[in-house]
């Protein structure tokens, strides 16, 4: 079913996310029809373009990226118009709120309007404030829904009063917060695998799992964004969210049917239940890194306090490898081992749950793992890992795999997750967007470690192409496990 028609208001119209991702995201689902049956996209930022050169602007970028046709480009162009304004200024919006009637005719979009703030953050709470002030919230003559891009806040408390904020302009199902991992189709994939088998649910949870390691690894720096990043960090760019998010998903119960309430009633209780961080656990379950100067195949890789905007003492860091308990009675004694950073030797993000061994190890004290391994990304799979008679004679049990891959579905067109996330939001459905209770109870597990970390001696450096510090792998061993890549298989 289509979406209704709607207006698609994007605050930072010339900002990097709009070029990147939002266009993108919107022009492909243009052209696989799945936008409604007509609509329109506003762009508005302070830049100075006309209707006119911001359309030869997009469609300049969607050649580039996307390899658009003329023809698709003269076509997407027709929803495509522009505003320049000042968002911080209340009277900028009177000519805003003409300009979104106009189409609102036009398109028969019907008062129905999306409002997407692809800004700095600091601008969060001037745009919601001001278009409450001319009554652009308000779901009369229309609906009207907001999507907020992360930071949410940039710690607990002004995650808070961010929150509040929002919620004096908007209703809390107004308020769409994305978090793109939970767009991605491998996450969502996390339910079905659980909860459409008789076969693996039984078996998930403390009775029969020993551990579960969550990574998402990337292979870049920085890049460009060492200004915002250096403010950020691994702590915040990703832990708090994606992957306190994925963590819920591999740990939450079973939601009574899937829709944005059940799910995530079922999704806070998870991070509400995650074991509060103390004193000892910062020392002895954290562990945070920097990436170090390095020479990986040759090549002379800088350490990220020589990259570009990055602060030359920066206490940063890049990498976040922790053991977080779950105290509830599936998880209870269970360690969750989850860990991030940039410039790892590959990009890659997977779960492994880590079955407990056999009672008795009748065939000899090298007993095959039982693992599952759901690759988030990239090649999409899921892969089980277990033992088999090695041929021959005796009896020895040796380890194997089986894997499944996504590529080998049929129907692998997958959307991306700004395209679904954009989708589901002209649906009203809420169910993938972080609700405020879970984004809260996400800031109150790690202000800790935000604290923590500005003590001495709580970062340890990392090579370029490696698994991140020792200090992690420490961190396993001295619970007598390991992770499955391991930071002694360096790629130089
Ligand atoms: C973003 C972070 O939210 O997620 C980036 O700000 C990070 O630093 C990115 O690189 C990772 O997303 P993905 O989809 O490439 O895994």
């Amino acid at each position: 079913v289509k979406p209704e028609n709607n207006s698609i208001v994007i605050f930072g119209a010339s900002g990097d996310l709009t070029k990147r991702k939002l266009l993108p995201a919107l022009f492909h689902l243009y052209v696989n029809e799945l936008l409604p049956e007509d609509f329109s996209i506003l762009g508005a930022s302070k830049t100075a373009y006309t209707d006119d050169s911001f359309r030869a602007k997009v469609t300049n970028d969607l050649i580039q990226s996307e390899g658009i046709t003329q023809q698709q480009a003269e076509a997407f162009s027709k929803h495509l118009y522009y505003i320049s304004m000042d968002m911080t200024d209340a009277d900028s919006y009177v000519a805003f709120k003409e300009r979104l009637e106009t189409l609102s005719v036009t398109h028969n979009t019907v008062g129905n309007a999306i409002y997407y703030m692809a800004t700095p953050p600091s601008l969060y709470a001037a745009i919601s404030a001001n278009l409450a002030k001319h009554k652009l919230n308000k779901d009369r003559n229309g609906w009207k829904r907001l999507i907020v891009e992360k930071p949410f806040g940039y710690d607990l408390a002004s995650a808070n009063e961010l929150d509040e904020h929002l919620h004096t302009c908007f209703r809390e199902r107004q308020v769409y917060r994305i978090d793109h991992y939970l767009g991605k189709e491998t996450v969502q994939n996390l339910l079905v695998y659980r909860f459409s088998n008789g076969l693996f649910e039984p078996l998930w949870n403390r009775s029969f799992i020993d551990y579960v390691e969550i990574t998402a690894a990337e292979s870049l720096g920085v890049e460009e964004r060492g200004g915002y990043y250096d403010h950020s960090g691994a702590v915040r760019d990703m832990l708090q969210n994606h992957l306190l998010q994925v963590l819920a998903l591999v740990a939450m119960e079973p939601p009574a049917v899937i829709n944005a309430d059940a799910m995530r009633n079922e999704v806070v209780k998870v991070i509400q239940s995650l074991r509060p961080l103390e004193e000892q656990d910062l020392r002895d379950n954290l562990v945070l890194g920097q990436y170090t100067k390095s020479v990986v195949n040759g090549e002379e890789m800088p350490g990220y306090r020589s990259e570009k905007d990055v602060d030359a003492d920066s206490r940063t860091p890049t990498y976040v490898g922790m053991k977080m308990m779950i105290d509830n009675w599936r998880w209870n004694g269970v360690p969750f081992y989850v860990r991030t950073g940039k410039r790892m030797p590959e990009r890659l993000t997977e779960i492994v749950v880590h079955f407990k061994k056999t009672p008795h190890p009748i065939f000899g004290q090298n007993a095959p793992e039982n693992k599952l391994i759901l690759r988030i990304q990239p090649n999409e799979s899921i892969q089980m890992d277990f033992g088999l008679k090695k041929p021959g004679a005796g009896f020895t049990a040796q380890q194997v795999s089986m894997s499944f891959d996504y590529n080998s579905l049929e129907e692998n067109n997958l959307l991306t997750a700004y395209e679904r996330l954009l989708l589901d939001c002209m649906k009203g459905d809420a169910t993938l967007f972080a609700r405020s209770d879970a984004v809260k109870a996400c800031w109150e597990f790690v202000q800790p470690i935000l604290d923590y970390k500005k003590e001495a001696k709580s970062l340890f450096g990392y090579k370029c192409g490696s698994w991140g510090p020792n200090k992690a792998d420490e961190m396993l061993e001295k619970d007598g496990r390991e992770w499955r890549f391991s930071s002694e298989e360096v790629i130089n």
